[in-house]
């Protein structure tokens, strides 16, 4: 089926001027990015985006990462988009990842792992709302 995910270029990549060397790798991958916005998060806006991490040890590391530099945030759309995008992306962990992804690629650590995408369909919905209105997004 054709599905929608919620990607975001975190602070390490945008930094690293690699917004485009991303974005290609997701059109390549046959994603199409229907929304895209750079923003820069509160450490209150990433603290409410991660709330689900928040008794893991790294939470405030991450919140802070995330608050830190500027984001893209983006919508990406085809068949089955968000098993397709985790496979771009490679592993969290850059060591464990596979050649050619996006986290093989340009990952620094798991920390600093250049990409979030969406883990299931009932999480891409949640946070594409987080981000984004449906005029926001144009299929
Ligand atoms: P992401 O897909 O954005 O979702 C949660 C993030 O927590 C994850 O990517 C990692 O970047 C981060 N994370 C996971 N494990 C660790 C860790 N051990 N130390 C720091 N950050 C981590």
């Amino acid at each position: 089926a054709i599905e929608r995910t919620l990607s975001i270029i975190k602070p390490d990549a945008t930094k690293r001027n690699l917004t485009g060397k991303i974005n290609a790798k997701f059109e390549e991958a046959g994603l199409r990015i229907v929304a895209q916005k750079r923003i820069q998060l509160t450490m209150e806006q990433a603290g409410k985006f991660y709330e689900v991490h928040k008794e893991r040890p790294f939470y405030g590391e991450l919140c802070e990462f995330m608050a830190s530099e500027p984001v893209v945030v983006q919508v990406l759309e085809g068949e089955g988009a968000i098993a397709k995008n985790r496979e771009v992306m490679g592993a969290t962990n850059p060591a464990e990842a596979d050649e050619g992804t996006i986290r093989k690629e340009y990952a620094l650590s798991v920390g600093e792992n250049s990409v979030h995408g969406s883990d299931a369909p009932e999480t891409a919905a949640e946070e594409i709302s987080f981000f984004f209105s449906g005029l926001e997004i144009v299929g």
